[in-house]
């Protein structure tokens, strides 16, 4: 047996060697040589000669019950007579670096020992408490699916288990128990909160997205049905009535389907900096102009207000062109007929940073919807905005829309007094200068 029979090395076994058989290799000689003695003795001394050789003869022999002594494996090499066995292997949790090998792990870990809890790495301390170590793990981590787990060595090579409410209430985890060399059991737990927060946006996404496209959808196809019927639709008041109300709702769907598709052009988009010219003075002109036209009331109270000293600006002219249609609208819609709704462009004192606003005088909003305002589909109230034709839509592309230019969007907003959106842009989205740690003085822009 040999050493590489385990290639860990853990198993110690006397290697292949020769020196038993080099022992009698020289014992045959020495024979041979008491023998040769022998003989030559008796050659020289004749009969005398025979007591000679015996006494050669009889050295011979000692010398042969020496080598074979001395040969003999268990005098050679105690070790190698003794019976192969398998050394101890030491816990994993005594390895030398073990515990710097752990702390440097962002996930928790424990050791077990059966059930004790022999080590924790910093962000299981964190997680379960300072003085988990030594506690019986199922006190530690005190959840029902854990349970099983914890105390059912042979369940330990199952897939991972879900638990909730470990840390703060809504935290998701997985917990992952698997036994290592030298009886002690590994727990692992991941943090699953942000996995499962996506996948649920996405499904909410999903549901709200059609529950938007199926109300419409549903008071065009009740027109329909109306208007099938020979009565009610023979009379043509009536008729251009509801081909009014249909013709309202189709543009509602399509509105709402053009704002999904740009919500996911400018997400596929995220990650690619935009970096072409944009005159930002020009682009605000040409949205007051356009809006004027499409609104002729309210369009009317739109005032411009251009700093000077602009820096040459970056960007993408088609978001940053939406960015300020959905936030004018708004304060149009929102803002209150006949106060004027301003957009407001500033430059930083070194020119780094444009500051962009909108402002209106109108209803404002509460505080706490402040926070969710840029979440898809979020309304302060939604029955009013769908009848005004709002898609619930717009500020979630406006906050995408400042992220892929590296910017920041702030609201401010006081309820019967009005709302203020401002987009703080660095002139190059390149070169980012916007930390959101606060103001810098370099970068301060002038109000
Ligand atoms: N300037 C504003 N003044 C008051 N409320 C606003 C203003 N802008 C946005 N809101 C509120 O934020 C909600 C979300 O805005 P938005 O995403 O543009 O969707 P909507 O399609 O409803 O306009 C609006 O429904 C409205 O309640
Ligand atoms: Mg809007």
């Amino acid at each position: 047996m040999t050493d590489s029979a385990n290639p860990r090395g853990l198993i110690y076994a006397q290697p292949m060697g020769d020196t038993p058989v080099s022992g009698l290799n020289g014992g045959r000689f020495l024979f041979a040589t008491a023998l040769l003695g022998a003989g030559v003795a008796i050659s020289q001394f004749g009969s005398n000669g025979v007591e000679q050789a015996m006494i050669c003869f009889a050295a011979g022999l000692v010398a042969i019950v020496a080598m074979a002594d001395l040969s003999s494996p268990a005098k050679h090499n105690p070790q190698a007579a003794a019976p192969i066995r398998e050394p101890e292997i030491k816990p994993i949790s005594q390895h030398r670096d073990f515990t710097s090998f752990i702390d440097g792990l962002a996930d928790p870990v424990l050791v077990l020992t059966g059930t004790n809890v022999r080590r924790a790495n910093s962000a299981a301390r964190k997680l379960l408490g300072e003085y988990c170590v030594g506690e019986d793990v199922r006190l530690v981590i005190r959840h029902p699916a854990a349970a099983d787990l914890l105390v059912d060595t042979s369940a330990a090579a199952e897939g991972p288990i879900q638990l909730v409410g470990i840390g703060s209430r809504d935290q998701r985890w997985e917990m992952l128990v698997r036994d290592m060399p030298g009886g002690e059991r590994i727990l692992h737990l991941w943090d699953r909160s942000g996995v499962y927060a996506v996948e649920r946006m996405r499904t909410d996404f999903v549901a709200n997205a059609s529950h938007e496209l199926r109300t419409p959808l549903a008071s065009i196809k009740g027109f329909i049905e109306t208007l099938e019927d020979n009565e009610a639709g023979a009379d043509p008041e009536t008729r251009a009535r509801f081909l009014n109300v249909m013709f309202r709702e189709a543009n509602r769907m399509q509105k709402l389907i053009d704002d999904l598709i740009s919500l996911s052009r400018i997400e596929a988009e995220k990650f690619r900096v935009p970096d072409t010219p944009v005159d930002l003075p020009e682009l605000m002109r040409e949205v007051q102009t356009v809006l004027r036209h499409s609104h002729p009331e309210r369009g009317a109270d739109i005032v411009l207000d251009i700093g000077p000293d602009l820096p040459p600006l970056r960007g993408d002219r088609t978001q940053l062109s939406q960015l300020l249609h959905n936030l004018v609208s708004n304060s149009m819609k929102y803002g209150q007929a006949g106060t004027p709704v301003t957009m407001r462009l500033r430059s930083s004192r070194n020119g780094a940073l444009v500051r962009l606003s909108v402002s209106d005088c109108g209803e404002g909003i509460a505080p706490e919807h402040l926070p969710r305002l840029t979440e898809r589909f979020y309304r302060v109230d939604s029955s009013r905005s769908r009848a005004i034709g709002g898609t619930g839509l717009g500020l979630s592309i406006v906050k995408h829309i400042v992220e892929r230019h590296r910017g920041r969007l702030e609201i401010d907003s006081e309820v019967q007094r009005g709302t203020t959106m401002t987009i703080t842009l660095p002139a190059d989205p390149r070169t980012p200068q916007i930390d959101g740690s606060g103001p810098n003085p370099d970068l301060t822009v002038p109000a």
